[in-house]
């Protein structure tokens, strides 16, 4: 039998469900495992805030920091779920590991910004620093990779990483409904904040967890810098409508891969084809997708955020290093990762969707074609629907494959012409 202390410093949804979670199994935990966990403290900011555990069961401790020493007693791990990039949660976990104490985290945002840096404090003092629960919640994305497969060689990690904007792109197709509408709602709910819709939004929560997913899957140095990040916020009722009946949907989608000796990491919508699992991955939930020298698809489907989802990841981690001795956190020696160079994605040859809205006036659909034609833009399917606005009506253009600086130079100059009203969207295709 081994006993663990544990603390823990952030109590909200992921922490206390931890807790609640530990509480309500502790003799399901020793059966299975072997393993007492003693949770010798607890922090957060507001003692006296409603929980759903009785906080006077444990020990409160004022200042996250002396959870790393209660009277005399130093925990074997610090859970740190407080959030945020720098600040009160970087100093606790960086004076943990130094002081020779295990980590496990659910701090993307922390970690791909200062991983480098903390994955080596830990390495140092040979201890782990564990994240599970920072990618995709409850799917164990970094223990497939790091421990299941990891004498595989990955070609190509993708997926969808971020629930909140799924869940947007999901309801404005289900409920007719406008991206405002919908983020407006979801605020409501309490699914996403005003601080943190602009990372999901923006695609930097996905961004940041595709950083820690290529180090783990390709060895590359944490480095959030080499992502190319867009968000959802252009994307409309309109294209959402449209793409399906092309057969296809509007995915934020998160990709990682090397290329000419370089990584190409980018986090932008696309357009998946309605036959692709990932295209039917709906509401909150996240999938991701490895490709690799042994495995032609491996998916992973699932609840990537909620307390309890991401609990289970947490858990996960306590037994990791209640069972490991040699205490990897990544799978690399922190030496081992390389600096790759960021590959630029606008030499990649994609298929694109085009949506145009012009005057309704004759002519027009054949003056688009030949500025296509003229730069070489091969079309594959071209339609002119009946949605007419103010005497607008769209025109949607399906492309072959072309690198996405060229079609740059081509969409920037049918936009000058004087029947086009709208901006262009352009959404890669899958
Ligand atoms: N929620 C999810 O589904 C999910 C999924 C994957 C990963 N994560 C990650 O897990 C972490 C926690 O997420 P969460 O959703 O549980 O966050 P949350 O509900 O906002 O909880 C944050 C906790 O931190 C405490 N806190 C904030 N500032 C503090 C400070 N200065 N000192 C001490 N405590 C402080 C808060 O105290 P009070 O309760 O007293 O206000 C609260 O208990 C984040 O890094 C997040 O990115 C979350």
């Amino acid at each position: 039998m081994k006993n663990l202390n544990i603390c823990i410093a952030g109590l909200g949804n992921v922490g206390s469900a931890v807790v609640g979670l530990i509480d309500k199994n502790s003799q399901y935990i020793k059966n299975k495992s072997n393993l007492t966990i003693n949770i010798i403290g607890l922090s957060a900011k507001n003692r006296d805030k409603e929980r759903n555990f009785n906080v006077r069961d444990y020990k409160w401790i004022e200042n996250p920091i002396d959870l790393l020493n209660i009277n005399d007693l130093k925990p074997d791990i610090l859970i740190e779920l407080i959030g945020y990039e720098k600040g009160v949660s970087y100093e606790l976990v960086k004076t943990a590991l130094s002081q020779k104490i295990h980590v496990v985290t659910g701090n993307k945002a922390m970690l791909a910004m200062y991983g480098q840096e903390l994955f080596r404090i830990a390495e140092q003092n040979q201890v782990s620093l564990l994240f599970e629960a920072a990618v995709a919640g409850g799917i164990p994305i970094i223990k497939t990779l790091k421990n299941n497969i990891f004498l595989n060689k990955v070609k190509k990690i993708s997926g969808i990483l971020n629930g909140t904007t799924n869940y947007i792109l999901t309801t404005m197709e289900t409920q007719n409904k406008s991206f405002e509408d919908v983020l407006h709602d979801a605020k409501k709910r309490g699914f996403t904040s005003d601080n943190e819709s602009k990372l999901d939004i923006g695609g930097y929560d996905a961004a940041h967890k595709l950083t820690l997913l290529s180090t783990i899957a390709f060895g590359v140095n944490v480095d959030f810098n080499l992502n190319k990040v867009e968000g959802i916020e252009k994307i409309t009722i309109e294209d959402i409508n449209f793409v399906k009946h092309l057969g296809f949907r509007i995915k934020l989608i998160s990709e990682s891969f090397l290329i000419n000796d370089m990584i190409c990491s980018s986090t932008k919508p696309k357009l998946i084809p309605l036959d692709k699992p990932m295209a039917n991955v709906d509401g909150a939930l996240n999938a991701i997708n490895v490709e690799t020298d042994q495995l032609e698809n491996l998916y992973l489907e699932g609840e990537g955020a909620g307390g309890l989802a991401t609990a289970s990841s947490i858990l996960s981690d306590i037994f990791e290093i209640s069972n490991n001795s040699k205490f990897t956190s990544i799978g690399y020696n922190i030496n081992d990762l390389k600096k790759y160079q960021k590959f630029d994605s606008s030499n990649l040859e994609s298929k694109f969707y085009l949506r145009i809205r012009v005057k309704d006036q004759p002519g027009v659909l054949s003056k688009i074609t030949t500025y296509l034609n003229d730069s070489n833009i091969s079309v594959e399917k071209i339609l002119q629907t009946p949605d007419k606005k103010e005497n607008n009506i769209p025109i949607l253009i399906i492309t072959h494959k072309i690198k996405t600086s060229e079609l740059l130079n081509s969409v920037n100059k049918i936009s000058d012409l004087e029947f086009v009203n709208e901006n262009i969207s352009i959404i890669p295709i899958e």
